[in-house]
């Protein structure tokens, strides 16, 4: 049976107090940290960079799960492995050769995904399916937290999903945006292993006990 993993996106959460954070979530037994950087650029927001993961890589074991929602990533995710990502997904939209930039991940010894703006085809990442341990399927618009879900993806989830076992490939699907306990059982019934979960995780009260509940959701679901 497949396992469900919980990526949180610390874009949602209290960055003030980052040590709180971190430890809540170590607590919590998520299974990723999710780093969103944005550069005002390839997105319209501006977020944080490799000081702030150095910084968070100095405090934590987590296993750290960069989204580069950058331009020409090619030029930057060696550096963002050295600091201490485990995983760096780019956009296949942005300019950089998808081919040179997941080598260049897997040379500084992290695992490299791809992902899709939503209105990109997921037969677009056919080419790559190989190459890569993860594909990440965004299902909002990137840019901003807080996003309601683009119901339409949970079909493109699914297509994707369908294509990788019908040709005995191993990447993962990962799915980012709106995701919170009502769309996590659609889209988790269409194929997708990694969650991010953002303003849906850090708006709970106690953490802990609502990464319980949608284990334990998970669990059902996946057993039906
Ligand atoms: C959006 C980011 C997401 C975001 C998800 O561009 O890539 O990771 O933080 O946040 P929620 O879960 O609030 O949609
Ligand atoms: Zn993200």
């Amino acid at each position: 049976m497949k396992r469900m993993q919980l990526s949180a996106s610390i874009l949602s959460a209290d960055l003030g107090n980052i040590n709180a954070v971190i430890s809540d979530m170590e607590k919590a037994g998520l299974d990723m940290l999710h780093f969103d950087v944005m550069d005002g650029h390839f997105v319209p927001n501006i977020t944080f960079g490799m000081p702030v993961l150095k910084a968070i890589h100095a405090r934590t074991n987590l296993f750290l799960d960069v989204h580069l929602m950058i331009s020409d990533p090619l030029k930057y995710v060696e550096q963002f492995v050295q600091i201490g990502a485990n995983l760096v997904t780019f956009h296949l939209e942005s300019e950089s050769n998808p081919e040179q930039t997941i080598a260049s991940i897997h040379r500084a010894g992290a695992k490299a995904g791809i992902v899709l703006k939503p209105s990109t085809s997921w037969k677009m990442v056919i080419p790559y399916l190989d190459q890569v341990e993860v594909v990440l399927l965004m299902t909002v618009e990137p840019g901003f937290g807080g996003q309601s879900f683009l119901w339409d993806m949970v079909q493109k989830v699914e297509s994707l999903h369908t294509y990788i076992q019908s040709h005995g490939l191993s990447c993962q699907i990962e799915v980012d945006g709106g995701i919170n306990d009502e769309t996590l059982s659609h889209v988790l019934r269409a194929g997708a292993e990694i969650l991010v979960m953002g303003s849906f995780l850090f708006r709970q009260p106690d953490l802990s006990a609502s990464v319980k509940t949608i284990r334990k959701k998970a669990e059902i679901l996946l057993f039906e």
